[in-house]
C-alpha cells in the first residue's frame, strides 16, 4: 500500500469533503439525543500543510477564510482558524477526525478506524483526552459491521476510502453502504469518491440506484472536465438518508466554494438524488 493522506490533504476534494461533513454533524446536532460518528477511514487527523505537496495550493490554499456569504463555508472557515489557532501553526490543517472531534457534545461519540498502524497512533494521540473518542486499527469496511446498528440508534458513518485500486473501492463502497443499511436503516452515510472518468461514475451511480431503496444525493464539485484522464478531475459524495434540506442548502454553497477554487473556470457543481425517498 503507497497512499499516504499527507501528499494530498488540503487539496479541494478534502475541502468539499469536510465543508460538507461539518454541515451533516449540524444537523445532527439539531436534537439533544446523542449519536454516533463512524469514520472507516480515517488517516492521522493532524496535518501541517508546509510538509504538503502541492495539491493544497489548488485547494484550501485559494478558499477564502473571510469572504463567504453561506453559513457553511462560515462555519468552515471559523473551525479551520480556531484548529490553528489551538495548534500555534497557520498551515495546521484538520483532517476529518479532528473536525468532527471538534464537533461532539458530551452525548455524542466517535469510532475512528485506520488501517496503518503509524497513521492510527498518529490519531490516538491527536484525539487523546477527548471523552467518548476511540481510536481502532484494522479494515474499516470489516469495523463497520461491529459498530452498527449503534445503541443511540442516531448516526453518520463517513467512508473515506483512498482508491488506490480504483474498482475495488468502488464495489467495497457500494457493500458497505448497502451493509450499514441492512445494519441501520435510518443511519446518515456519506461516501467519498473520486471522479475520473465520467462514464465509470455514471455506470457506478446507475448500479448503486438499483440496489438501495433510501433516499441518495450526490454531491459534485469538479475542477477540470469531467473525462479528462489527467488525474482527480472532481470530487463526489454520495449521501444517503440526507438530513432535511441538506440539498437546497448545497446548492447554494457549493457554487460558492467552485467559484473559490475553480481558477481555471473549466469546472461545475451538481446535487442530484441518485435514489428517491422510498414511499412512506
Ligand atoms: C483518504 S485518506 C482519509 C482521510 C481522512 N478521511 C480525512 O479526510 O482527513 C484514506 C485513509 O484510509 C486508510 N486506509 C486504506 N485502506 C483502509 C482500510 N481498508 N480500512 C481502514 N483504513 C484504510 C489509509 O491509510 C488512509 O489513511
Amino acid at each position: 500500500m503507497k497512499y499516504r493522506h499527507s501528499f494530498h490533504v488540503g487539496n479541494f476534494a478534502d475541502v468539499h469533503k469536510h465543508v460538507t461533513l461539518i454541515a451533516l454533524l449540524t444537523a445532527l446536532k439539531r436534537k439533544d439525543k446523542g449519536f454516533l460518528y463512524l469514520e472507516t477511514h480515517s488517516g492521522r487527523g493532524a496535518y501541517d500543510l508546509s510538509q504538503a505537496s502541492a495539491e493544497a495550493e489548488g485547494g484550501i490554499a485559494r478558499f477564502s477564510a473571510t469572504e463567504n456569504n453561506s453559513e457553511e463555508l462560515q462555519q468552515y472557515a471559523a473551525r479551520l482558524a480556531d484548529y490553528r489557532i489551538q495548534q500555534g501553526n497557520p498551515r495546521a490543517y484538520p483532517g476529518s477526525p479532528l473536525l468532527a472531534t471538534g464537533e461532539l457534545r458530551p452525548q455524542d461519540r466517535a469510532v475512528f478506524v485506520e488501517l496503518l498502524a503509524t497513521e492510527a497512533r498518529a490519531l490516538e494521540l491527536a484525539v487523546a483526552g477527548n471523552p467518548g473518542v476511540r481510536v481502532e486499527q484494522g479494515d474499516g469496511f470489516d469495523r463497520l459491521r461491529g459498530c452498527l446498528p449503534p445503541p443511540e440508534r442516531r448516526g453518520l458513518t463517513f467512508i473515506d476510502p483512498p482508491y488506490e485500486e480504483t474498482g475495488k473501492d468502488f464495489e467495497r463502497v457500494t457493500a458497505a453502504i448497502r451493509e450499514a443499511l441492512r445494519r441501520f436503516r435510518t443511519g446518515i452515510v456519506a461516501a467519498w469518491y473520486p471522479i475520473k472518468d465520467e462514464r465509470d461514475i455514471a455506470a457506478w451511480h446507475a448500479g448503486l440506484a438499483r440496489t438501495i431503496d433510501s433516499e441518495t444525493l450526490a454531491s459534485e464539485l469538479w475542477l477540470y472536465p469531467r473525462d479528462s484522464r489527467v488525474a482527480l478531475n472532481g470530487s463526489g459524495l454520495l449521501i444517503v438518508n440526507p438530513p432535511y434540506l441538506l440539498a437546497e442548502r448545497m446548492q447554494v454553497w457549493l457554487p460558492e466554494l467552485q467559484a473559490q477554487l475553480d481558477a481555471g473556470q473549466a469546472g461545475g457543481t451538481s446535487v442530484r438524488t441518485l435514489a428517491p425517498a422510498p414511499p412512506a
